[in-house]
Parts: structure tokens; C-alpha cells; sequence
């Protein structure tokens, strides 16, 4: 008995998980783990927003121990979400409280970054993760629109720290809640980074797992100053087959390369057609661009979603898709790209400091 509960341990630490792309003994996911023969109970820590995910999880850890020779092991595990602050640019220092701000970036405007914030934000914070969203994006601030928060302002009850708004369970900023887009597009870039960099550092975030900042488009001198200011743990590109083909998203990656932000991988928007008639699917810039582009740059393709007019009317409705239409094909694509970009964080390296002195070594 003993040695068969030994055996099936050992099938559940070769378990690979989908987002994770590691196996359960890789991500040191098992500590709480009880296995007898033939049950798997207790609890696996995973680096991902788990709430929603534990019926999925089961299921396919049951599959693999029934390939594995173990087909009427019961599972019964419970998944706890461990999520840690992972390490950002040198010399900057993460902010405090917030363990891991991603940056969601488009190499140009309208391609639907600002829906893939959102939708992302709201994803993780369905999985039961604390999460912000910044909106940096000075010349079109969208946020508060699609999170229903039109009209409204911030608080600064001690006159130096802003109090984010709330919306569908979210943490929300954004320049247009301060300033009129007709009034910012006229200010030179260093007020544009200096007035972005004091909204994300004087704002009273508390305790986030993640903070979402959607970035303004491009990859000029803003972009750039912010990639390097910000104290980001990685990045999100987002891009159509159109912006493929113009090599604007290349340049998105460049430009994190060049201040030495992870990017985590490229999120392929409108890739697919929907039909609003009939639900049928179609390629119509033809497939594969994306997995193409992810191949040739060795970053990971986080999702393909589809071009959809309800995820346009959900979000210009003040509650996008992950909240207005959960568990419909559309909500499950965001879904799945948000576990898939946790994932891609969790794999990375810890930030360390502050675990350890700082060692200084003196010539004398
Ligand atoms: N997958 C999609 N299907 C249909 N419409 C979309 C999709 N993604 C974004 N949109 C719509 O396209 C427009 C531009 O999207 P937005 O997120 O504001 O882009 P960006 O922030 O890159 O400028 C918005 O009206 C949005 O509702
Ligand atoms: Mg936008």
C-alpha cells in the first residue's frame, strides 16, 4: 500500500501544469500534499489566481494518473494560490504593497490593449487575486469608460495620497480621472512620465498580488522613459494581424529588451472572426501570425482572441467581457490568456531583496 501511494506521488509530481508549463514538483507545488492508495487529497500551492480553476485541474490531474495506470485514483486536492513578488529593472525598487505590476503595451493605438487591461485585470481578480489597474495611457485613457467609472474623481483625504476608485472588484486609476485628454496631449514628454510616475507612485494602492498598467501605445521617448521608470516584473504586448505585418510589435519588444523588462509574451487581438449571426469562426487575416511571431522571438504566445462586437459593447458598457458575459467562448479566451501570462510570471525569478543583506564589498 505504502509503495503504491509512494508511486502515485511521484505520477503527481511529473504532473505538468498547462499554465505553469512546469511540473507540480518543478513549482514546488505539493508541501500540503496527502496521497494514499488510492486518493489525492490535501492542498497544491500553485504561483496563479486558482478560484474557478480547481474542477479544470482535478480533471486533468485525474486523466494523467489514469494514463499513468491509476485510472480510479480519486482526486480531491484543494488549490491554494501562492503569489510572489517577482524581481524588476535594476536599480528601481518594487512599490510598496504591490508585488508584481505588469505592463500591457501595443506597438500602436487600437488594437485593443486597453480591452486586454481590463479583461486581464478582471480575470485575475476573478481568480480570487487582489488586483489594480492603472491607466497611463495619457492620450486616450479608456479605463474609466469601460469600467463604468465616467464622471468620477479620485479622493486625496490627507492631501497627499490618492484613493483609487473601485469597479467589478478592481483597484482603479487613471490620468483621465484627473486630467482632459484635450489638456494632456499638449504636454511635452517629461510631464507626461513625471505626471504618469507620481499617479502610480501617490496613489494608495495597498495590497496588491498585481497592478495592471495599461501603457500608453507606441514606442517613442514616453514609452520608453516609462519602461525604464516603472518597476515592472513584466510585460504584455498586445497586437493584430495587421500590426504584425507592420512590424509594430516588434518594435514593442524591442523596446522592453532595451530596458531589460521580461516580456512575459504577446496576446494576438481580433485574430479570429466571430460571427454574430450564426457563432461561426473565421481566420481573416489567415492563422498562425501570431504563434509565427512568438516562435521567431522566443516569447510565449499568451492567447489569441477573437474579433467579437459584444466584447466591444461589454466593454463600452462600463463591464467587459470577463464580468458581463462569464463562461461564453469569448470571456473563457481572456480567461485562459490571464492564466497563461500568471503562469509566465510565476516561472520567473523571485525578487530577493530584502530576503537578504545587502553585501558591499570595500577596497581598502
Ligand atoms: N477582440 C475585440 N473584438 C471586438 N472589438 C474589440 C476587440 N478588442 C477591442 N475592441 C474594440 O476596439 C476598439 C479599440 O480597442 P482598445 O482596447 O481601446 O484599443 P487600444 O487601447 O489599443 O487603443 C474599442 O472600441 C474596443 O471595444
Ligand atoms: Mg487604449
Amino acid at each position: 500500500m505504502a509503495d503504491a501511494a509512494h508511486k502515485i506521488r511521484t505520477v503527481v509530481e511529473q504532473y505538468t501544469d498547462p499554465y505553469l508549463q512546469q511540473t507540480l514538483a518543478e513549482a514546488a507545488a505539493l508541501a500540503d500534499l496527502k496521497v494514499s492508495a488510492c486518493e489525492v487529497a490535501g492542498t497544491i500551492e500553485l504561483g496563479i489566481p486558482v478560484a474557478g480553476y480547481v474542477e479544470q485541474f482535478r480533471s486533468a490531474l485525474a486523466s494523467h494518473l489514469a494514463r499513468a495506470g491509476f485510472p480510479d485514483c480519486a482526486v480531491r486536492c484543494d488549490l491554494r494560490a501562492t503569489i510572489v513578488a517577482h524581481s524588476v529593472q535594476r536599480p528601481l525598487k518594487p512599490l510598496p504593497g504591490v508585488s508584481n505590476i505588469v505592463a500591457v503595451a501595443s506597438g500602436k493605438g487600437g488594437v485593443g490593449k486597453s480591452t486586454v487591461a481590463a479583461n486581464l485585470a478582471l480575470a485575475w481578480a476573478a481568480g480570487g487575486a487582489r488586483v489594480g489597474i492603472l491607466d497611463a495611457d495619457i492620450y486616450g485613457p479608456s479605463q474609466p469608460l469601460m469600467l463604468g467609472l465616467e464622471g468620477q474623481r479620485p479622493t486625496a483625504p490627507d492631501g497627499k495620497h490618492l484613493v483609487p476608485l473601485e469597479a467589478h472588484g478592481l483597484k482603479a486609476m487613471s490620468i483621465g480621472f484627473l486630467v482632459d485628454a484635450g489638456q494632456a496631449v499638449v504636454w511635452r514628454g517629461p510631464m507626461v512620465t513625471q505626471a504618469l510616475t507620481q499617479l502610480l507612485g501617490d496613489t494608495a494602492w495597498g495590497e496588491l498580488d498585481y497592478l495592471v498598467v495599461d501603457m500608453p501605445p507606441g514606442t517613442g521617448d514616453i514609452q520608453l522613459t516609462l519602461a525604464q521608470r516603472v518597476p515592472v516584473s513584466g510585460a504584455v504586448i498586445v497586437t493584430t494581424p495587421q500590426d504584425l505585418a507592420l512590424a509594430d510589435a516588434r518594435k514593442g519588444l524591442a523596446m522592453f529588451e532595451k530596458v531589460a523588462v521580461p516580456v512575459l509574451g504577446i496576446v494576438e487581438n481580433m485574430s479570429l472572426h466571430v460571427c454574430s449571426n450564426c457563432g461561426h469562426v473565421e481566420h481573416i487575416f489567415g492563422a498562425g501570425g501570431g504563434a509565427r511571431m512568438a516562435a521567431e522571438y522566443g516569447v510565449q504566445l499568451l492567447g489569441s482572441l477573437p474579433l467579437d462586437g459584444h466584447i466591444r459593447a461589454e466593454a463600452d458598457g462600463g463591464a467587459p467581457t470577463v464580468v458581463s458575459a462569464p463562461g461564453t467562448p469569448r470571456a473563457t479566451a481572456y480567461v485562459e490568456m490571464a492564466r497563461h501570462t500568471a503562469g509566465a510570471l510565476a516561472r520567473r525569478g523571485r525578487d530577493r531583496r530584502g530576503q537578504f543583506p545587502q553585501i558591499v564589498v570595500e577596497e581598502s
